[in-house]
């Protein structure tokens, strides 16, 4: 074999490689790689967290574990959960990135499913709110409030040194 024919196998073999391993990357991290976001949109949202990228395979928020305890006006037992691009942010502690979606699940004492509470961060959708987009589900999946909800942002407005968050530092 000539040098030429075995410098061309081995670029092949190369470029085989690096399309097999971001293959294997995209298998690992399905959720936000592959799937479009919904948008500011609630409906959306719900067919995307309940349908394309289920919340309930996410990461719990680190730390926490199921039905830990809550305050008002949320539930007395609360599961938070957060997308890959959130879990990211949480550890890295600037910030939430763009695209973050952070799922919490509220239960009362009796541990009755509630409501579910939604932050998703939408790059340029609400600056003065830290761009988080706003929605609460009832148990059937009907969007009760949703986008620059007033009462949510007044309230989380506390946290606004941590982009809006009470559950743990992402600052
Ligand atoms: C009166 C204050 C208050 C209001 C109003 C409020 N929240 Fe919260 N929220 C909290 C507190 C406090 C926590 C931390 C968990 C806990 O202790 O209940 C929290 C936690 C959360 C979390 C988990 C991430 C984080 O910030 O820690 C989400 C998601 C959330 N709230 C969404 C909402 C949405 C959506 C609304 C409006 C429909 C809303 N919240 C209204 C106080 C509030």
């Amino acid at each position: 074999m000539t040098k030429k024919v075995i410098l061309t196998i081995l670029i092949s073999l190369f470029v085989l490689s690096l399309a097999l391993s971001a293959n294997a990357i995209h298998k690992i991290i399905p959720s936000e790689t592959t799937i479009p976001e919904p948008g500011a949109d609630a409906e959306k949202l719900n067919e995307y967290l309940i349908i394309h990228n289920p919340y309930r395979a996410w990461s719990l928020w680190p730390e926490k574990g199921r039905l830990y305890k809550g305050t008002e006006p949320h539930g007395a037992l609360l599961t938070t959960f957060v997308n890959d691009t959130a879990m990211h942010s949480i550890k890295k502690k600037k910030g939430m990135a763009d695209g973050s979606i952070i799922v919490k699940e509220n239960y009362t004492a009796d541990r009755k499913f509630t409501s579910l509470s939604v932050m998703y961060k939408i790059k340029g959708y609400n600056p003065e709110g830290g761009d988080w987009f706003w929605a609460k589900y009832s148990p059937d999946g009907k969007a009760e409030a949703s986008g620059k909800v007033k009462g949510c942002i007044d309230c989380h407005s506390k946290m606004k040194n941590n982009d809006f968050i009470f559950t743990g530092k992402v600052k």
